[in-house]
């Protein structure tokens, strides 16, 4: 294997491509040298930028010195200097180019979900396995320092046996009218590949299955709180994808978590994602970065009595579960372990089978919510 690994990268003008991937990761890996391996060798990336806009690809290529771009991905893809193909287009648009690059022989990861049914993503994994091509999906939520903590918390046993988790997810975002929104309109129309079920419990799968347990069944109400919103034009249009999903998940184990997602609420919390775990020997509270845990020998023994003001400093009596480590951006250190995948077959267990078991939670969501419903999850993606 050679020291340089070509990748194309397609979606570069978007606001994931180009900075977690492009500019965090990917220019970030090339300037200090490429990614180390087992032996302390180094593999060095050569992006290839991919996309629409030839405009967009040369502004961004001469910002950043990156050698190649190019607005023809058949073209891009026959070259025979990348190995590696990574997607971060709109999800509606994604399976048609992995599957070219699969034919192509290239290696290929991708933004979640990976595509928009749970029944492509099983084929483009059967297509992968039967090319010999490896295939991740980017899986960032379990690296930041915050979900890394809680997993040390797990691993080292602190919990005890654990009961519960409770998740908060969420921020308001602008309608478009009287202050531009925030994220792109495709997310507020299912006809694009929008809503907050598909886009976020595809997170929860993951973040669930690897740090409590496997989801069994899913009870969920979606809705679309918000039913006009104004584009990147200033034009109103109908929302038709969902901007809140209320969430419980049955897993392994007898966890119950309750995860609420929504981008119409405005946040009292420390970071924009907050998971409460509580076992039985203790609790935790992370988010992003921070975790802040009480161990039952510090749990204090409140008493209900409405008549009386706030006996006890509740937030105060919670320790800082310290770093102890550098942690790096956590798309970077995904980056990192495909990289290790592909040159030298180190375990990176995120999938595409993965990526098609949070799909599936998604789709158990929706049909939840319509049919108003528990549904289990198959065996089959389990
Ligand atoms: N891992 C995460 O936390 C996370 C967060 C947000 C989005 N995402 C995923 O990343 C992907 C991109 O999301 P984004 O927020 O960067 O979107 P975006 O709208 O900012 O970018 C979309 C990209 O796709 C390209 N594209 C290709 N064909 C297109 C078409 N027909 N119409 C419009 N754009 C087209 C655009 O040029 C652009 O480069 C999605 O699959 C989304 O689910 C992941």
């Amino acid at each position: 294997m050679s020291d340089r690994l070509g990748v194309v990268m397609n979606g570069v003008t978007g606001r994931m491509g180009y900075r977690q991937h492009l500019l965090r990761s990917v220019l970030a890996i090339r300037d200090e040298g490429g990614v180390e391996l087992s032996d302390g060798s180094r593999v060095q990336l050569d992006p290839v930028l991919v996309g629409r806009s030839e405009a967009a690809l040369r502004g961004i290529a001469e910002r950043h010195g990156v050698e190649r771009w190019s607005t023809d991905l058949g073209a891009a893809l026959a070259d025979q200097s990348v190995q590696v193909y990574f997607d971060a287009q709109l999800t509606s648009v994604r399976a048609k180019a992995v599957a070219a690059a699969i034919e192509a022989g290239k290696h290929v990861y991708v933004e979640k979900p990976a595509t928009e049914t749970v029944a492509e993503t099983l084929e483009l994994s059967r297509m992968a396995d039967a090319a010999g091509v490896k295939h991740g999906v980017v899986h960032d939520k379990l690296f930041l320092p915050g979900l890394l903590k809680l997993r040390r918390l797990v691993e080292g046993g602190f919990f005890g046996r654990v009961l519960s988790v409770h998740g908060e997810f969420g921020y308001w975002v602008f309608e478009g009218d009287w202050q531009d929104a925030q994220r792109p309109s495709w997310n507020y129309r299912s006809e694009d590949g929008g809503g907050i079920t598909i886009d976020m419990f595809c997170h929860w799968n993951y973040v669930l299955e690897n740090l409590f347990g496997s989801v069994r069944a899913v009870t969920a109400k979606v809705v679309t709180h918000i039913p006009t919103r104004w584009d990147e034009h200033g034009e109103p249009y109908t929302a038709t994808a969902d901007d809140a999903a209320y969430g419980i998940f049955e897993l392994d184990g007898d966890v119950i978590a309750q995860i609420n997602s929504s981008w119409c609420v405005r946040v009292d919390r420390d970071e924009l994602v907050q998971f409460q775990v509580d076992g039985t020997e203790g609790s935790a509270v992370a988010g992003l970065r921070g975790c802040r845990i009480q161990h039952r020998s510090m749990t204090p023994k409140p008493m209900w009595n409405p008549d009386l003001p706030v006996t006890e400093p509740f937030r105060r009596q919670w320790a800082e579960v310290p770093d102890n480590d550098d942690f790096e951006n956590g798309f970077k250190a995904q980056w990192q372990q495909f990289v290790r995948h592909v040159v030298e077959d180190a375990p990176h267990p995120y999938d595409f089978r993965a990526g098609a078991r949070g799909i599936a939670l998604a789709e158990a969501g929706l049909r939840s919510s319509a049919e108003g419903r528990r549904v289990e999850l198959a065996e089959i993606i389990r």
